[in-house]
C-alpha cells in the first residue's frame, strides 16, 4: 500500500490548520505498516494518542478560524468534529480497557476522514479564512413589484 501524501490540493489556506492536518496524514503512515501485523498494540495506542492530540489541538482552533472569518454553516460543521471527537474518545477508552483496536480498520476509519471531512468539508471554509470580511447571509430575493 503507498504511503498518503500531501500536497497543496490538500491545502485550507492556513498554513496552521494544514500543519494540523498534515498530523493525519502522519497517522496514517505510521498505521499502514501496522495493518496485518500482530502484537503492535503499543504502536497503534501511540497512533491513537497522536490522534486525540489532534482533536483537542484542531478543532477548537478551526472552530474559531470559521467563526470570526464569518463562514456560515460552522456550528454543522462543528457538529460533524463533535462526533469524530467522541470517536477518538471511544478508541481512546477500548485501549484503556485493554480491547484490541484493529489497524486496517483504523486506517479506513481516518482515511475517510481525510477524503470526506478535511478535504471535502474542511476547503469548504477556504475562501471566508482567506477572505474574511463578513459575507452577506442571505440574497436579495428580487421580487417584483
Ligand atoms: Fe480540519
Ligand atoms: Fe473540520
Amino acid at each position: 500500500m503507498k504511503s498518503v501524501e500531501w500536497t497543496d490540493a490538500m491545502s485550507v489556506g492556513s498554513d496552521v490548520l494544514d500543519g494540523h492536518h498534515k498530523m493525519i496524514i502522519d497517522c496514517l503512515n505510521r498505521l499502514q505498516p501496522l495493518i496485518g501485523s500482530e502484537e503492535r498494540e503499543a504502536d497503534i495506542a501511540s497512533v491513537v494518542e497522536a490522534l486525540e492530540e489532534f482533536v483537542l489541538i484542531h478543532f477548537s482552533e478551526e472552530e474559531q478560524c470559521m467563526k470570526k472569518a464569518g463562514y456560515p454553516d460552522w456550528q454543522a460543521h462543528k457538529e460533524q468534529h463533535d462526533r469524530m471527537f467522541d470517536i477518538v474518545f471511544g478508541l481512546k477508552a477500548d485501549l484503556d480497557h485493554g480491547r484490541t483496536i484493529d489497524a486496517e480498520r483504523l486506517f479506513e476509519l481516518f482515511y475517510d476522514w481525510l477524503l470526506q471531512h478535511i478535504l471535502g468539508e474542511d476547503r469548504k471554509y477556504m475562501s471566508y479564512i482567506a477572505n474574511p470580511t463578513p459575507h452577506p447571509t442571505a440574497q436579495w430575493s428580487g421580487t417584483a413589484g
